[in-house]
């Protein structure tokens, strides 16, 4: 049965993690795969993690089924976090929530409850978008359309062209936009210009399908949800995935929500029995372990306050390193001006090299990035900063 299966590439972001481990130079550098690092390099347990993880361990009398829909306490600490405790979708009823096998499951889900409602929809994401957005959202048979999102030259959100495209689409499309933090480009929308976003959603009446995958690590906590929050309010209907990987550390426990939002509470869990129905048909149950600490975390106020500084850090962690890697950047490479990459937030941005320059960096420098140059700011450290942007003047010169 499986002779006619041919082997396939690797992942183009994963399989950077087995090249770069794979690599025994003492100097190289991880740009690649999307988790923090600390100054040592290191990508640690949280201790708010680490504390609320004893708490679970010590109060866990059982590891019988939870439920498709998952952790109750987690579904609503987390609907709070993204929503904010007293916001009014909240306090009328017309939130439902199911947990996701992390921020990929939530966005799988979201993409089957879309293909379950209307199969013939088309998913309008960002271009660039994160890669896999395609196979996470197309594989369940809806078409992806990409709308412009960035200027490569400007480092910036091309607004305009963003925003016709949109109003160009058909009524009820469906539209996927980066809360904060946007994968690749690290380019955000200012709160004005969410505001001129959601103009055009009300006025072709698309559905929003929000993708909050870094809360806390652009501009803040809330600030970084301002999307999320505004929409809720103004809109009939939405549909927003959360991860808990980057900003609680979580990564392979695979922690991540899919809230709904539609008019009423009754639709609203309508669309939640269709979801506990496919996630039961896919994998039945999602796992507890990541839940159960971010659901002890955030409600817990000393936990809860702790985890917030620590984000705060790794936040500020990565603005410090935008700012020092362009100081770097431009006094090497005077010929070109990085500024755009202090402006942008979150993980990643685009260098703005070739393929091949990327390719060369890797060769000779043993520097690891996405073949798009996406770099993960927070695989730099102070030490290494200056030879990553010496690296990058020799393969600009070289090329150049
Ligand atoms: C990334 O974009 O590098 C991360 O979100 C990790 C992944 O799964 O691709």
């Amino acid at each position: 049965m499986f002779e006619r299966l041919e082997r396939l590439p690797d992942d183009p972001i994963l399989g950077l993690m087995a090249a770069f481990r794979a690599d025994e130079s003492r100097d190289k550098i991880d740009l690649g795969v999307g988790v923090y690092r600390n100054a040592r390099g290191e990508t640690p347990v949280l201790e708010a993690v680490r504390r609320a993880e004893r708490v679970v361990l010590e109060r866990q009398s059982t590891k019988t089924y939870v439920a498709p829909a998952g952790n109750a306490a987690f579904n609503q600490a987390m609907e709070r976090l993204a929503l904010g405790a007293g916001h009014p979708a909240l306090a009328a009823g017309r939130v439902r929530t199911i947990q996701g096998v992390g921020g990929c499951g939530a966005l799988r889900l979201g993409a089957e409850l879309i293909h379950t409602a209307a199969p013939h929809s088309v998913v309008h994401v960002s271009s660039p978008t994160w890669a896999n957005h395609v196979p996470l959202l197309g594989g369940c048979g809806l078409k992806l359309e990409p709308y412009p999102y960035y200027d490569a030259a400007a480092g910036r959100v091309r607004l305009e062209a963003m925003l016709q495209a949109l109003d160009s689409l058909p009524v009820a499309s469906v539209v996927l936009l980066h809360a904060s933090c946007h994968n690749p480009t690290g380019a955000d929308l200012s709160e004005e210009e969410w505001r001129e976003v959601l103009a055009v959603v009300q006025r072709r009446r698309l559905l929003p399908f929000i993708d909050m995958a870094y809360q806390g690590l652009g501009a803040g906590v809330d600030a970084d949800a301002f999307a999320v929050r505004l929409f809720a309010s103004e809109l009939p209907e939405l549909l927003v995935a959360v991860s808990c990987s980057k900003n609680f550390g979580l990564y392979r426990e695979r922690a991540g929500t899919l809230h709904i939002l539609t008019e009423s509470a009754s639709r609203s869990e309508a669309a939640l029995s269709q979801e506990v129905r496919i996630a039961r048909r896919l994998y039945s149950m999602p796992p507890d372990h990541g839940a159960a600490i971010v659901s002890q975390i955030l409600t817990d106020e000393a936990l809860r306050d702790l985890w917030q500084r620590e984000v705060g850090d790794m936040r500020e962690r990565i603005l410090g390193l935008r700012r020092e890697l362009v100081r770097e950047l431009n006094a090497a490479c005077p010929s070109r001006d990085f500024s755009f990459i202090a402006a942008q937030r979150g993980m990643f941005s685009f260098l703005g090299v070739s393929p091949e320059q990327v390719r060369a960096l890797r060769a000779d420098h043993h520097v690891y990035m996405t073949e798009d140059s996406r770099i993960n700011i927070a695989g730099l450290r102070s030490e290494n900063l200056e030879r990553f942007a010496r690296s990058v003047a020799q393969v600009l010169r070289r090329s150049g």
